[in-house]
């Protein structure tokens, strides 16, 4: 497709109207750990390269592990280096960070430690003249939350709604809970000591600019939304597949698995965007209140054999991708050798509402597949009366959008043209867009975006409270009917396929294809 004439691409931080963030401090807490290192340090440096960081600012992190501010730093001089989305770092974007960023081990349940601290921090905020906002980010064990921010909350750091001396926020990380009790808990916990708006629950899949361009495509646009209805859709197909396995993260996974790894945030929100309706402006309870309707929408399978119907689940044997040999996931490190968690999810649901009715959405998520993609597919139903005799072909005109999210960001449509020549034939063609090409330059990382938007205090791209339980009671059933039902016989995958035949049986039973690109 080509691109509208005129179109440049104007740099973040020249857009018109962004304006930076207050003068404030971001504490890491839990800050030793990978996230650090490969997310957040290189978001704050690639929001310092774009002109976004405050110009009163200072980072602190906080762990258990012993280390100096200066070993800290190097480490995450590291990370800015290899992981850093987009352009370079430029040293001074670097060495502005390493100006105001100090660490302090400390175990924050212990008063002298917590003492040292809450010292360090307010030497810092004073040096660097951040007036007293504060930004907190929980990078911990999601079993640590509630005694952290109690313990942040009792020791004055942290105050509900607007302190004298300047805004308090927390990020709290995903996972948001292992089931809906422990997220009501959770929920529960956060909400006695700080205001929803204080609360920033991160889900970063809706940090990616693919995933925010959902709205921009379905509400900035008048062509395609008159079509995003029962009456033109047949089905939709949710696919967020991954090459890797578990990475090292076997204790975290033999505890989530693909469900509440993937499913309970990611996939879920992509459906809310696809299927919500248009909210009343662009604001955070505005799109959030859209969002839970298609939650609440969500027909539940809450007996098992519903769930048996409407779910599969698989878990990848040893094998090879590509000329590559990967072990089976019973082999990965903290794993089980006898392990029943699943890999593998694919799960059909449908949304019982005027729009939705009849049109099932089908959601799947696998590590060791094929590749990397993450994809929306909209299968829009053939034409109603077929005119061309001429052709052979039972699917015509039954026209497909495909929005990828990952990698190769952009939109497929695909319809039919005439096949040049005497005969009348017809085979359909596809329209291409691409980010890369359009806009010539890769999108931030997505935590780059959230971190923004946190210190900006717009929880838009956050997820609500309400919004979080929903998507636990619809994955907390299916759940449940796993746990009380055998578990297929594991693996049933090879690494580097499409997932168990289960899952493709799931939507043949319905006449229908996964599209595996
Ligand atoms: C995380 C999951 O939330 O998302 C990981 O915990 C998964 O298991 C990751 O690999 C996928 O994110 P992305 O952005 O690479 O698609």
């Amino acid at each position: 497709m080509d691109e509208c004439a005129g179109s440049e691409y104007v740099p973040s931080n020249r857009r018109s109207g962004a304006v930076r963030p207050d003068p404030c401090a971001v504490i890491i807490l839990g800050a030793s750990g990978d996230l650090t290192r490969r997310k957040l340090v290189p978001a704050l440096a690639g929001l310092g390269r774009d002109g976004f960081l405050p110009d009163r600012f200072c980072l602190l992190g906080t762990g258990r592990t012993r280390s100096s501010s200066s070993e800290f730093f190097q480490t995450i001089r590291a990370g800015i280096a290899l992981h850093t989305e987009g352009d370079a770092v430029p040293p001074a974007v670097t060495d502005r960070l390493a100006g105001c960023t100090e660490y302090v081990s400390a175990n924050l349940t212990d008063p002298d430690d917590l003492g040292r601290f809450s010292r360090a921090l307010e030497r810092l905020e004073t040096a660097q003249g951040t007036g007293g906002n504060r930004l907190f980010y929980l990078s911990l064990p999601p079993s640590t939350y509630p005694a952290t921010v109690s313990q942040l909350v009792q020791s004055g750091l942290l105050t509900r709604g607007a302190p004298d001396r300047g805004w308090h926020r927390v990020v709290v990380e995903k996972p948001f809970g292992t089931s809906l009790d422990s997220a009501r808990l959770l929920n529960g916990h956060l909400r006695s000591f700080l205001n929803e708006n204080q609360i920033f629950r991160i889900d970063h899949y809706l940090g990616k600019d693919t995933v925010q361009n959902l709205l921009i495509l379905r509400f900035g646009n008048v062509i395609f939304e008159p079509l995003w209805d029962r009456r033109y859709v047949d089905h939709v197909q949710i696919t967020v597949a991954e090459e890797l396995g578990v990475e090292g993260r076997g204790a975290y996974y033999e505890e989530a698995g693909a469900l509440r790894d993937m499913f309970q945030n990611h996939l879920l929100q992509l459906l809310c965007l696809v299927a919500m309706e248009p909210p009343v402006n662009f604001s955070a309870d505005a799109v959030r209140d859209e969002k839970t309707k298609v939650l609440r929408a969500i027909r539940p399978w809450t007996l098992p054999e519903e769930v048996a119907q409407n779910s599969a689940r698989g878990q990848y044997g040893p094998g090879t991708i590509g000329d590559r040999v990967v072990p089976s996931y019973r082999q990965e490190r903290n794993v089980s050798p006898t392990s029943s968690r699943e890999t593998y999810a694919a799960c059909r649901f449908l949304v019982d509402n005027w729009r939705w009715q009849g049109v099932p959405f089908y959601l799947r998520s696998g590590k060791r597949m094929p590749g990397r993609l993450s994809e929306i597919f909209i299968q829009f139903r053939t034409v109603p009366h077929m005119m061309f005799k001429a052709t052979d072909r039972a699917d015509i005109g039954a026209n497909s959008m495909a929005i990828r999210i990952q990698p190769n960001e952009g939109i497929s449509i695909t319809f039919e043209a005439k096949v040049p020549g005497v005969e009348f034939n017809l085979r359909p063609v596809r329209l291409d867009f691409s980010y890369q090409t359009a806009f010539k330059t890769p999108p931030p990382s997505a935590y780059q975006t959230l971190l923004l938007q946190a210190l900006q205090g717009d929880a838009t791209l956050f997820t609500r409270r309400d919004e979080a339980e929903a998507q636990w009671e619809i994955i907390d059933p299916i759940l449940s009917a796993w746990e009380s039902t055998r578990a297929p016989s594991f693996p049933n995958y090879d690494p580097g396929s499409w997932g168990p035949s289960r899952a493709d049986e799931l939507i043949q039973r319905d006449g229908r294809e996964w599209h595996n690109p």
